[in-house]
């Protein structure tokens, strides 16, 4: 669907249906111009009643004498309850109700909307539009039958937004929908070959791909271990991106592109959708996209060590000692606590060779995560509180939303080996801290946060603007923390 920020008369627009939103203390009286086109149609419906204009209620009207052939009145709510969110979640549903109508030119008239005390750097034009192309995603699949729902083409808003914004709105929705397809990808496609492929194709940086020869050179041994027993060869995916000076901020993306757990083998239910455990890299390099589409002026420097965790017989084993690049031993309590293992070496890398400014990983790392905080948030840690502080902010704009956890000292005891430096899991309580406080051990003194999004980056059910599968999450939320690093 393409977007256009249109200027028009908009009782004169041409389109198949002009959406018009109303809150509760909308009068018909502020589209008299419209009103009049349709014969009056639209104050008689609210007069009588039967449009209430309660948050996401929808009304369809025919209108054939006029330039537009449907008008859609949109509920919007109290006017003083609007939120950016509300409207990402109004133009979502306002746009699948047309896809089911057959329809592939929309237009919006956003002139009531604009006059709304809404205190966000956008326009409201801006958030409806997002929620609307958001919602209208759809994963092309595998079948031979191809879905014929959700067609529109084109949305026309009448509003003043400017160039830069639309630029924004754009490439940041592109950015989720990129990782939302990497994830929807099944595994025997989307390997570590497959993802250094996706970092190539992004335009404007440099991607450096080490194999396991290199990567062996370095010692990073906990991320090798990981991948002993897959035949798809491990890539230690390296992205650089130069728009400024100085440091660059570390993004670094869990990219295990299928988790069996490998011999601390997971259970039967539900292991189709570890093909998942590659969200971070996916969100990582949806953010990287858009932040060259958008020319920003920072540098940052992506890290995805993609590895495929799978049982044969050159698997690592509960009970070896791998060694990682800071020199660290690490005694492998189970072979499903992968993810960590590939994030100590991909952050020990940032540590020894990038001075890095900050370091932000982003993994589906836990169970205990969806445990605690369901599909509505992801957990963040870390050891830098002005680090953290911004990825909040950034996350309420976007609406990602993240939830500090403590990183207490005493979590470290939790993962004390008898043999070795470190284990890399110690009992079931506490593990969604106990992960974080790994990691912790090999950023050393960089300012580091860490985000486990193991519930929010797949949703088993429809979303107000995401559907079933991939959400996306984390794109928006990386790009507007990068964008922002300067203020
Ligand atoms: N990829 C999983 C975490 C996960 C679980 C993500 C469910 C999404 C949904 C991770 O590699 C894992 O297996 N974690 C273990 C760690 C445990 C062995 C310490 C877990 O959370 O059970
Ligand atoms: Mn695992
Ligand atoms: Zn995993």
């Amino acid at each position: 669907m393409n977007v256009r920020i249109i200027k028009a008369e908009e009782a004169k627009v041409r389109t198949d249906c002009l959406i018009i939103p109303f809150f509760d203390d909308t009068k018909p009286a502020a589209y008299s111009r419209i009103d009049e086109k349709t014969g009056a149609l639209i104050s008689s419906v609210v007069k009588a009643g039967s449009f209430r204009p309660g948050f996401k209620k929808i009304m369809l009207l025919h209108t054939p004498q006029c330039s537009f052939s449907m008008v859609l009145l949109l509920g919007m709510g109290a006017k003083k309850e609007i939120t950016s969110e509300r409207l990402r979640q109004a133009g979502s549903a306002a746009l699948r109700m047309l896809c089911k109508q057959n329809i592939s030119k929309a237009a919006l008239v956003s002139r009531v909307l604009a006059g709304t005390p809404l205190k966000t750097e956008f326009p409201a034009a801006y958030y409806f539009a997002e929620g609307a192309l958001l919602g209208s995603y759809e994963f092309s699949g595998y079948k031979k039958k191809k879905n014929d729902s959700r067609k529109i083409k084109s949305l026309d808003i009448i509003s003043a937004m400017d160039k830069r914004a639309v630029a924004e709105l754009k490439a940041s929705v592109a950015a989720s929908m990129f990782a939302r397809d990497l994830v929807n990808t099944p595994s025997n496609e989307m390997t570590p070959s497959a993802m250094a492929a996706a970092a190539k194709s992004i335009k404007g940086v440099k991607v450096k791909t080490l194999d396991v020869k290199e990567a062996r050179r370095l010692s990073m041994n906990a991320y090798l271990s990981v991948g002993q027993g897959s035949k798809e060869s491990p890539r230690f995916i390296v992205i650089e991106y130069k728009g400024g000076k100085g440091s660059p901020i570390v993004l670094v993306g869990k990219s295990v592109t299928f988790d069996s757990g490998g011999i601390s083998l997971k259970p039967v239910d539900g292991m189709e959708k570890m093909k998942y455990d590659m969200a971070g890299g996916a969100a990582v390099l949806g953010a990287m996209k858009a932040v060259s589409e958008l020319k920003l002026k920072v540098n940052v420097t992506a890290i995805l060590p993609a590895v495929e965790n799978l049982p044969d017989g050159g698997a690592f084993r509960p009970g070896d000692v791998v060694r990682a690049i800071n020199g660290s031993s690490i005694e492998v309590i189970s072979t499903d606590a992968e993810g960590r293992l590939t994030l100590a070496d991909a952050i020990g890398y940032a540590v020894k060779f990038l001075k890095p400014r900050a370091i932000v990983d982003i993994a589906t790392l836990t169970g205990a995560c969806a445990i605690a905080l369901g599909a509505e948030a992801a957990a963040m840690m870390g050891s830098d509180n002005e680090l953290m502080d911004r990825i909040k902010k950034a996350s309420d704009d976007t609406y990602e939303r993240v939830w500090q956890m403590p990183l207490f000292d005493e979590y470290s005891e939790y993962l004390q080996s008898d043999i070795a430096d470190i284990k890399n899991s110690g009992s079931r309580t506490g593990s969604l801290m106990a992960s974080a406080a790994f990691l912790k051990e090999f950023a050393g003194s960089a300012p580091w946060a860490h985000l486990d999004i193991a519930g929010t980056a797949w949703s088993d059910k429809e979303r107000p603007y995401s559907p079933r599968g991939a959400t996306g999450m984390g794109a928006r939320l990386l790009l507007r923390l990068v964008r922002d690093f300067n203020k």
